[in-house]
């Protein structure tokens, strides 16, 4: 009973943890907060300079589990590839190595050159449901696009995008959700058929390298021709895995919160509507008014002081970016979406400093052409009215509305 209150608890906070960020902005020094086994980093200020003073705060451990896994789940988990450090969780020359080949292969002309097969897809899943009249948009959309695009810059058969997306998921619900017992033995094995198909990416490009991300990630990790030893597919392939679901995931859900915020105020979407140029500000205000990834983790490596407050060293302290943006000495009305708001690129729902987000224009791209696409061809879009307003999934990963019941 108290594991299920407790869990009831922790899903409110992260449904709504803005009042929480509001109150540790306000608050002298940094907030402890148990519930994320963490000090809290809320202010704007405060958060650049975590994310700028990366010798005293470690990215290590930046993405940790928020559930603990069950014995018969991590029997599992061996059957597949990792855990490795990656570019999100590796810091100093360890994170140059991993991020020199994501730097190259989401270069502006790299993401210009996907463009077209984005707006292809995108056009295809709207040709789907058009003449439907009304449609759930986190299934039918959201959470297709970005797996379909990250794919092709990965080098997936379009094939083998839908099990890859649905490894993804298994991954995030395996990782962030609590299971059953029984629920995370199947999501483990979910993911180590995951893992077992990118490596069959990986060792096929050794062979037969192509134009993609997958070839450059290989020939970046593991130079020469020499057949991958082990060690390096376990590397590789944890290293895919997470670009897969960094380009993703997080992409999917602000696709969602974004329509959730534009349709829940017609008069700016009418204002969107009637103004087209307005895009890519409506495109910001939606990734700093109530971004995808809420926070990541930093570990001090020496005893530091932040915001007044004396840490430890390895303590942890939670960077949190969606708190960042809601920061009342950077934003006037922080918490209301406005798309004509002055300024609002400033934001730090792309992090900051050297893990800054090497997909943000990637993002963009996909948050604009949908906007672009969907004025166009269903003009009068709008929720549901006869369905319950839209409710936040309960994380701060990958913050989204569960489902998006609209009609035009
Ligand atoms: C709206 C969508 C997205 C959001 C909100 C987002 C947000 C972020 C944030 C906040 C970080 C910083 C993590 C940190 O400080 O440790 C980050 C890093 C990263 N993102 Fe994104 N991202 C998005 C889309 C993408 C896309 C499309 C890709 C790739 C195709 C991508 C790949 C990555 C990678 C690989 C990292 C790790 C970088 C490093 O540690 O050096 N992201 N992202």
């Amino acid at each position: 009973m108290a594991w299920h209150d407790d869990q009831a608890r922790r899903d409110e906070l992260y449904r709504d943890p803005y009042p929480l960020y509001e109150r540790a902005r306000r608050a002298e020094g940094l907030t402890y907060v148990p519930e994320f086994d963490a000090w809290l980093v809320a202010r704007d200020r405060d958060v650049r300079e975590v994310l700028l003073r990366a010798e005293d705060f470690s990215s290590a451990h930046a993405l940790l589990p928020d559930v603990p896994l069950s014995e018969a789940a991590l029997g599992v988990l061996p059957r597949g590839f990792g855990p490795r450090p990656t570019v999100v969780s590796s810091d100093g020359a360890a994170h140059r190595r991993h991020r020199a080949p994501l730097n190259r292969g989401l270069s502006a002309a790299r993401v210009a050159a996907l463009l077209p097969y984005a707006r292809t897809c995108a056009s295809e899943l709207v040709d789907g449901f058009a003449a439907d009249g009304s449609a759930e948009l986190v299934e039918a959309y959201a959470r297709r696009l970005p797996g379909m695009v990250v794919g092709r810059l990965i080098g997936l058969d379009p094939a083998d995008v839908p099990a890859a997306v649905d490894g993804g998921y298994r991954a995030e619900e395996l990782l962030f959700r609590p299971l059953a017992p029984e629920g995370q033995v199947a999501a483990a094995e979910d993911v180590v058929a995951l893992q077992h198909l990118l490596d069959g990416y990986v060792r096929d490009r050794r062979e037969r390298p192509r134009d993609d991300m997958c070839s450059a990630m290989v020939a970046a990790l593991a130079p020469g021709n020499a057949e991958l030893t082990l060690e390096q597919r376990h590397e590789l392939v944890t290293s895919l895995q997470n670009l897969l679901i960094a380009g993703f995931l997080t992409t999917s859900a602000l696709i969602g919160t974004m329509l959730l915020h534009l349709l829940g105020d017609r008069r700016q979407w009418r204002m969107l509507r009637a103004d087209p140029s307005l895009i890519p500000a409506a495109v910001e205000e939606a990734v700093r008014h109530d971004t995808a990834i809420q926070a990541f983790r930093r570990t001090t490596t020496r005893p530091v002081t932040l915001a007044g407050t004396k840490l430890p060293a390895a303590a942890t302290v939670l960077v949190a970016y969606g708190s960042a943006n809601r920061d009342e000495q950077r934003y006037e009305r922080p918490g209301e979406f406005d798309i004509t708001r002055p300024g609002n690129r400033q934001h730090l729902a792309f992090g900051y400093g050297t893990h800054g987000c090497p997909g943000s224009q990637l993002a963009r791209d996909q948050l604009r052409l949908t906007l672009d696409l969907f004025i166009r061809r269903m003009p009068e879009l709008r929720l549901d009215r006869d369905r319950p307003r839209p409710q936040m999934r309960p994380t701060l990963i990958h913050r989204s509305p569960q489902a998006l019941y609209v009609t035009w």
